[in-house]
């Protein structure tokens, strides 16, 4: 059916329909899988390394209890599940109760669920800039304003963030919540500093907002010491309150599991659960049962480092590519975790506009202005990066490639400039996004 049919509905779509849209590398998907392409653009996880033994293992050790794994379960999710979910975030220096957990499909359905409970239309969020775009596409739904407050290499500017609150305040926005991504943030790879995390919680006191901690890589450390949570803080202080911590599996284990959770205070975690119900009544139980049977009988830590070690060798590939083959005029984060790097152009540059010229050499990427929710134009001139996918060869390659195409983006500039030129296609000035972060060009 041609696309065109689709919109004779226009005048029956909601409202919230107009703030929706896709996300880019979601858009992206199909072009990535076509052979040949290095796509330095999803944010997968290696699925390859967990291996079929591995995999029919757990399906072997759950098959005795298969009526409970095709059946419904309660929607604050099975015992057996919230039990890891509480080992996990121990391992990761959170303390956590049971009765705190509350289990859901993925951490992108808390984020949904989180927005669908604290959002009326026209509140506002303040976000990282830029920040995971997956959290604005959920918040988009539910109509919000979003404000974006600058990361310097060492996370959110703690000054701009206060800044932006106050100017809401007397701008007569409600504020509802601050989301963060603190460990190896999607997509600009920084890791927000533990003095930062401190303030960031102050701050939420005295203007009296949520945290949404969002923790999906804070295990995917290569390199420097592992920094206490915003949930840990709160707690050190002696309450579990204001920060509402999301967490996955996605990461450690996989995300065809399509399993996360939301750690919060009973008050919060009754509205999401509610909220769930209306959404998918419960995640599912042959997911929660295959990761517990996993976790509670295989050495998943094991695993983790697995991954961590092979993600740690293709970020030095992307490293040492980018230093060895990109112009002088580009910057990169450098990540101590995770799966993402993030380069800034010049100014001048275009990433959107550049892709197709991109992927027409076998390469892609997320261009910038996707983790922005705000002014259009913003992020125009960054891309994000990912390593945790492609091999060390075929990311020196993919970053070769690229490197080749920002150069002749430039050289034509230099060119047009000089007038030497006919113009040849168009150039569109890209905003410098003030991203100061920490670059080794
Ligand atoms: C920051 C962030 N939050 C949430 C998600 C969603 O994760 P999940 O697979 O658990 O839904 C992602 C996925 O990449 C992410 O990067």
């Amino acid at each position: 059916m041609p696309l065109v049919d689709l919109d004779r509905f226009d005048f029956l779509y909601a409202n919230r329909v107009k703030g929706m849209k896709s996300a880019a590398t979601r858009d992206l998907m199909a072009t990535l899988s076509r052979p040949g392409i290095i796509s330095l653009a999803g944010g997968f996880p290696d699925t390859r390394a967990f291996g079929e033994e591995a995999f029919r293992e757990i399906s072997r050790n759950i098959a005795s209890d298969a009526a409970q794994a095709l059946q419904y379960g309660p929607t604050a999710g099975l015992e057996a599940i919230k039990d890891v979910i509480v080992e996990v975030m121990g391992a990761e220096g959170t303390p956590a109760r049971q009765e705190d957990v509350f289990v859901t499909t993925g951490a992108q359905q808390g984020l949904d669920l989180i927005a669908k409970v604290f959002l009326d239309e026209g509140d506002a969020v303040l976000c990282e800039g830029p920040t995971y775009a997956g959290a604005l596409n959920a918040f988009a739904a539910y109509r919000p304003r979003i404000a974006h407050a600058p990361m310097d290499r060492a996370g959110i500017i703690p000054v701009a963030a206060r800044e932006t609150l106050k100017k809401a305040r007397k701008g007569g926005l409600h504020v509802k919540f601050l989301y963060t991504v603190p460990n190896f943030q999607n997509p600009a790879g920084v890791t927000m500093v533990a003095e930062r995390r401190r303030e960031l919680l102050e701050m939420a006191r005295e203007f009296d907002l949520v945290i949404v901690e969002d923790n999906p890589y804070g295990m995917l450390r290569f390199e420097g010491e592992p920094l206490p949570s915003l949930a840990a803080l709160e707690q050190e202080e002696g309450d579990v309150d204001r920060v509402v911590y999301l967490g996955t599996f996605s990461k450690i284990f996989a995300p065809g599991v399509r399993l996360g959770w939301v750690h919060a205070q009973p008050g919060i975690l009754h509205k999401i659960n509610v909220g769930k119900q209306g959404a998918d009544l419960c995640s599912s139980n042959l997911s929660q049962m295959m990761i517990s049977s996993y976790f509670q009988n295989a050495d998943w830590r094991a695993y983790v480092m697995r991954l961590t070690s092979m993600y740690k060798e293709r970020r030095d590939a992307m490293l040492d590519a980018l230093a060895e083959f990109m112009p002088k005029e580009v910057y990169w984060t450098h990540p101590e975790g995770g799966l993402f790097v993030w380069a800034t152009l010049p100014s001048y540059l275009d990433a959107t506009a550049m892709l197709p010229r991109a992927i027409a050499r076998n390469v892609a990427y997320v261009p910038g202005e996707g983790f922005y929710g705000g002014a259009p134009g913003t992020g125009k001139n960054n891309m994000r990066l990912n390593f945790s996918f492609v091999e060390p060869e075929r990311i020196r390659r993919g970053i070769e490639l690229l490197s080749e195409v920002i150069r002749e983006r430039m050289e034509l500039r230099s060119d047009l400039e000089r007038g030497s030129h006919r113009r040849e296609g168009a150039i569109h000035g890209g905003r410098s996004v003030g991203f100061n972060s920490g670059t080794e060009g």
